[in-house]
Order: C-alpha cells, then sequence, then structure tokens
C-alpha cells in the first residue's frame, strides 16, 4: 500500500506542484485548501504525512496542529509545517507544538520529497512498533493466564485431594453402623455417627466449591462474589476438621464477631489450608509435652474484616517465613501448594496474608479482607 500524504496551503500552485511530484514518487496525495478542509480530509484519509502551511486565513497551521496533537485519531500524524519565512523562532515553536519537522518556503523539491519520505517511513515503522507491542501485549496476556491456570488447577487438585481423603469417613460410617446394629442402645456410637454424617455433608459442599471452581476455570470467568458475613464461613468450614482435630486430641477455639465480607466460593478452600497446616504442625507435639491448641479468632480490625488461625505447635523458621506464601514445603509429603493457592485466592479478594511466629511457640496466619456494609 502506498504512503499517504495530505498536502494543506491555500496557495493552488504549492498544491499542484507538491501534488505532481509526490504522486511521481509513488505517493497518494490528498490536498486542502484550509484548516477546516484540512481536518476533515486528516479524519477521513488518514494520511501518514501531512505537509502543513503555516500562513493561512481564517485558521492558521499552529491551530490544525493543535487540533491534530489533541485529537486521538490524528495524533500519530507526523506533520511537517511549512514556515514561510526562515525564521528560528518559528521553527522551534513547530517542533514543539509536535511538529515532525518543518520546511522552509520556497523548498527545494528535492529537499521535500526526501523530507516526506523519511517521515512516512518513520511514521509506518512506528505504526508497526504499535501493532507488534499490542499483539505481545495480547500473547502475555494469554501466557499469564495460562499460567494463572496452571497454578489455580495445581492448587484445586491439591484441595480435591484434602476432600476424597474426608469422604473415606463412608469406610468408618459403614463400621461405626455394625456397632450400633449390634448394640442398638449406645448413645455415644449413635452421637458419633451423626457426627460423622455431618461432616460428610460438609465434604460435600466442599466438594461443590470445587467442581463450581473448575468450572469456573474452563470458563475463565470471574466466579461471582456475594455478600457473606465471615463468621459464618469460618465455622462452617472448621466443622470439617472438628473432628480430625478431636481425634489428634487437639483443641480449637473460637472467637467471633461478625462482619460482612464479598466473597466466591472459592474462598473457603484458604480457611481448610490454613487449618489443615495447623493440625499437622499440632501432630508433631508430643501429648505430654503440652495441650494442642488452635485458637480462631474472626471479627473486624482498624476497619478491615480478618480471621486469625493460630496454634501452639513447632511454629514456622524465620528463613522459611518469607518465602511460606510462595510455595516451599518442609513436609516428607508436603506440596507447598496449600499456601501458595490460599494467597492467590486471597489477592483475588483483594486481601492480605500476614505470617506470624516465633519458633517454638507456634505460628499465627492472619487474613485481611476489605470489609463490606
Ligand atoms: N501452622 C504452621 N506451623 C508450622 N509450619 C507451617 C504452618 N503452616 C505452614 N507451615 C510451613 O509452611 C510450609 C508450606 O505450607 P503449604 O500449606 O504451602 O504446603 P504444605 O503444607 O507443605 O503442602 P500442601 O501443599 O500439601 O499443603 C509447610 O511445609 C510448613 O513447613
Ligand atoms: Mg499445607
Amino acid at each position: 500500500m502506498n504512503s499517504k500524504v495530505l498536502v494543506v496551503d491555500d496557495q493552488e500552485h504549492i498544491r499542484q506542484v507538491c501534488q505532481e511530484n509526490l504522486e511521481m514518487d509513488g505517493f497518494e496525495v490528498f490536498l486542502a485548501e484550509n484548516g477546516k478542509k484540512a481536518l476533515e480530509q486528516a479524519k477521513n484519509t488518514n494520511p501518514d504525512v501531512i505537509l502543513l502551511d503555516v500562513m493561512m486565513p481564517e485558521m492558521s497551521g499552529w491551530e490544525v496542529l493543535e487540533w491534530l496533537k489533541t485529537n486521538d485519531d490524528c495524533k500519530d500524524i507526523s506533520v511537517i509545517m511549512l514556515t514561510a519565512i526562515s525564521n528560528p523562532t518559528e521553527q522551534t515553536k513547530a517542533l514543539d507544538a509536535g511538529a515532525a519537522d518543518f520546511i522552509v518556503k520556497p523548498f527545494d523539491l528535492e529537499v521535500m520529497i526526501a523530507r516526506v519520505k523519511a517521515h512516512s517511513e518513520l511514521k509506518r515503522a512506528k505504526d508497526k512498533l504499535k501493532k507488534t507491542n499490542k499483539e505481545l501485549e495480547t500473547r502475555l496476556e494469554q501466557a499469564n493466564h495460562l499460567a494463572f491456570i496452571g497454578m489455580e488447577s495445581a492448587s484445586i487438585a491439591h484441595d480435591l485431594g484434602n476432600v476424597v481423603f474426608q469422604t473415606r469417613i463412608e469406610k468408618i460410617l459403614r463400621k461405626k453402623l455394625d456397632k450400633l446394629w449390634n448394640q442398638p442402645g449406645d448413645q455415644e456410637t449413635y452421637e458419633d455417627i451423626i457426627g460423622w454424617i455431618k461432616a460428610l455433608e460438609l465434604s460435600a459442599s466442599e466438594l461443590e466449591s470445587i467442581v463450581r471452581g473448575l468450572a469456573y476455570l474452563s470458563s475463565g470467568k470471574i466466579l461471582d462474589k456475594a455478600k457473606t458475613d465471615l463468621v459464618s464461613i469460618v465455622e462452617s468450614t472448621t466443622m470439617l476438621y472438628s473432628r480430625r482435630a478431636s481425634k489428634q486430641h487437639v483443641e480449637i477455639t473460637f472467637e467471633k464477631q461478625s462482619v460482612l465480607v464479598n466473597c466466591d466460593i472459592s474462598f473457603s478452600r484458604v480457611i481448610i489450608n490454613l487449618l489443615k497446616n495447623a493440625l499437622e504442625a499440632l501432630s508433631s507435639v508430643p501429648l505430654e509435652e503440652r495441650k494442642r491448641k488452635i485458637k480462631i479468632s474472626c471479627g473486624e480490625k482498624e476497619n478491615e474484616a480478618f480471621f486469625r488461625i493460630e496454634d501452639n505447635g513447632p511454629g514456622i523458621p524465620i528463613e522459611l517465613q518469607e518465602k511460606i506464601l510462595q510455595g516451599h514445603t518442609t513436609k516428607k509429603n508436603g506440596h507447598g501448594i496449600g499456601l501458595s493457592g490460599s494467597h492467590k485466592i486471597v489477592q483475588r479478594h483483594n486481601g492480605r496474608i500476614e505470617v506470624a511466629s516465633e519458633p517454638g511457640n507456634g505460628a499465627a496466619f492472619t487474613v485481611f479482607l476489605p470489609r463490606v456494609f
């Protein structure tokens, strides 16, 4: 495609001579005899270069230039000003006002053509660069999206592992039911069974949230957020682990104050990962040494919503604390996905996770979220 030049001059012979010579050099040429027509032509023909006379009646070349440079569709067109007298201040003024170059009238045709050529090539190179940049940006966005999907799938698969473990409850239930069958009046076994059924129900709803998360991932859409009381999510998710806690002789206490947050369905995974980590940490504490404890608090602090999970386990070495949210594990069968995945979910909720631990003296993870009303 030929380069396009718009020649703007009120003198007909100048327009003509420019047109003839530029066309001979392969340019597609458009003409305008005043500023108003120049603006129309600039918008309609989208030229690469405009040769613009400064001295024109009604609308001067300066006004045309100002309009071009403030108009989004035209601001990238290279403008060469035709200045009538060899006036250095006028030439500087042209460059300051955003012109690409200037030519002093009367001009040498070879010089004019050489400058138009140089600026049209420059303009085309810039356009190409812009297009390539745009393509690169799109590819980068796609690559980021793929990386996100990769990390999210790993974290979902990890959480799915947790739930599959929970659904093994079914086997335990069958054994308990056999026991009740043999001892029909056994109240303790009966209550035990009710508790396991509740845990099973919660597992099912957790599974549902993971499946919804997978659907969200494949659709590439953002999960819907709903206004929720943080206490209810923390409490119901903690119930999932209450039986495991009592089996491990861990006492869980809950300090709660209602606070509303905007949460999507993936949020319970954060609580699960923090609780699971606390329980795993406490399993290394000898029972005869101290009582294993988890304290959960939930509420509002300095106008932010928060929940905290604290344990009195072995704590976290200082050097690990700094990188703990980036994907590190110290466990034989660990993946380092629990916290990094949770970190991403919290970030998606415009929140943050704070880690506090004095090695040997337990660990506390606090999640802050924007509070809503
Ligand atoms: N409450 C805690 N007390 C002590 N160390 C902890 C605690 N929570 C996390 N950590 C440390 O942080 C590391 C990273 O935790 P993260 O949940 O990301 O991975 P993981 O538990 O090792 O494996 P997984 O991906 O299966 O959850 C753990 O390996 C452990 O060393
Ligand atoms: Mg973990």
